[in-house]
């Protein structure tokens, strides 16, 4: 399948890639700002983050290492229960470094929430989290998310990284999947 025959599967188109494009330019100023003359090492987050990660490097004056973890949340169907497993965890030793964690979306923050309090008791310096999108029930939780794209509404979203069932990480907008697509 070619990338603009599954846009078809869409019914509206959230962020298209310019924007996305222009949205990751802008995190990355911050992250460079912030982060200038630190030991950072970026957490990415698989499979998700992908993009996110390939994206934001490319855009970030800094030369920050980036190491990867994968995770699975058990859950009922598609809620996060807040109970993770780690599949692949980091090559790399945390003391001493800011961590940023890289995700692609944040829904209930369970997940990342697990994950942070896993990362600080590994001695980093800090640890703080950049996430492209948010859904509203996340910014209920006490998470503290320093870096954050864009809120969007409470739908299932793909693209960019994001799939239904492994499809659609490679569209280059994200957008919210067709009826016809799941049912
Ligand atoms: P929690 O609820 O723990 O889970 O924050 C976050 C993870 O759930 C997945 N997720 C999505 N994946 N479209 C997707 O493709 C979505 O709209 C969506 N909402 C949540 C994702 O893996 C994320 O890391
Ligand atoms: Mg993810």
């Amino acid at each position: 399948m070619k990338a603009e025959h599954v846009e078809s599967d869409l019914t509206h188109v959230l962020f298209t890639k310019e924007e996305i494009a222009q949205k990751i330019e802008e995190l990355a100023e911050q992250i460079d700002r912030d982060y200038e003359g630190r030991d950072v090492l970026l957490v990415g987050v698989l499979k998700g983050a992908v993009m996110v990660m390939a994206d934001l490097t490319r855009a970030l004056k800094g030369q920050y290492p980036m190491d990867w973890m994968a995770v699975s949340s058990y859950g009922s169907g598609t809620k996060s229960s807040g109970v993770v497993r780690i599949l692949k965890d980091l090559d790399t030793d945390l003391h001493g470094k800011d961590v940023l964690i890289v995700e692609d979306i944040i829904d209930s923050g369970l997940t990342l929430s697990w994950l942070r309090t896993n990362l600080e008791s590994r001695g980093p310096k800090s640890v703080e989290i950049c996430a492209l999108l948010r859904k509203p029930d996340a910014a209920k939780t006490s998470i503290d998310v320093k870096y954050v794209g864009w809120d969007i509404p409470n739908e299932f979203v793909v693209g960019y990284g994001l799939d239904f069932a492994e499809h659609y990480r490679n569209l280059e907008c994200i957008g919210t999947l067709a009826p016809h697509v799941y049912e």
